[in-house]
């Protein structure tokens, strides 16, 4: 069975104390939590501090980003053996927002995927449509080219290394939440589309999390849907309380 995956993506907020006090009161409140695996993507330059205040605990560390290249004259930029340094397990690759407002590609999320596995790194691969989109009834297509965009020359191996994000672009930090019967019927289509691109034991045990406005006051009818697997959670993940509550409704 799939064990459900909850991760907050801190995206850019926070300064050093509060992430710090963040990381800290998530840890302690995350020691009774069972069932249930639990990350937090802090920005990059919090990492080393938020890695030191979950150390010990049952939370991994992820980044929200990072370059494919493993070094050289990338001003700027980190590879995924330097988030592997700071101690990362997961990398958020293709976030709607890198999408849309810092214009990536499903090429370049590809070529991150492969550099991610290649370093040890679990990717979060993030696909989801924009509102327009859905309403012209483009969901599917946007959803089918951007996973087999990013999931490009991966082998049924490295495909066991991947957690899916569905985040439908019209619901993250807007408050308006994918009804649990909207985001059922992607995540159980983007299951069938690995499937028929690896296997039906592939597909049964890849991990599809939902994200776009997740509260603990959704979260239970979300995360009881067959094929949802977790969430990846933005601004209740700022939240102690809110984030343990969501984790408490995914164990
Ligand atoms: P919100 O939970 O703030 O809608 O953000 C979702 C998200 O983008 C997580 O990656």
């Amino acid at each position: 069975m799939r064990r459900p995956f909850v991760a907050g993506n801190w995206k850019m907020n926070l300064d050093r104390a509060s992430a710090v006090a963040l990381a800290e009161g998530v840890a302690k409140g995350a020691d009774s939590l069972v069932g249930v695996d639990l990350a937090v993507c802090p920005p990059s330059c919090y990492l080393e501090a938020v890695g030191r205040a979950i150390a010990g605990s049952k939370i991994a560390l992820g980044a929200q980003n990072m370059y494919h290249q493993p070094d050289g004259a990338f001003t700027g930029e980190l590879s995924a053996a330097m988030l592997r340094d700071l101690g990362c397990t997961y990398v958020i690759l293709g976030h709607s927002e890198r999408r849309h407002i810092l214009g990536e590609t499903d090429e370049e999320v590809n070529k991150k995927v492969h550099a991610a596995l290649a370093a040890g790194l679990t990717p979060i691969i993030c696909v989801g449509e924009l509102l327009a989109q859905r309403k012209a009834g483009q969901t599917m297509t946007v959803i089918r080219r951007q996973i087999n965009g990013s999931l490009a020359g991966l082998s049924p191996r490295q495909m066991t290394g991947i957690v899916i994000a569905y985040e439908p672009v019209w619901a993250i930090g807007t408050g308006e939440v994918a009804t649990p019967q909207q985001a059922e019927e992607v995540h159980s289509a983007l299951r069938k589309i690995v499937e028929d691109r690896y296997n039906d034991s592939i597909a049964g045990s890849v991990r599809i999390q939902y994200g776009g406005s997740v509260k603990p006051e959704n979260a239970a009818e979300l995360l009881g849907r067959p094929d949802i697997d977790g969430a990846l959670v933005g601004g209740a993940s700022l939240k102690v309380e809110q984030f343990l509550g969501i984790a408490e409704k995914a164990g």
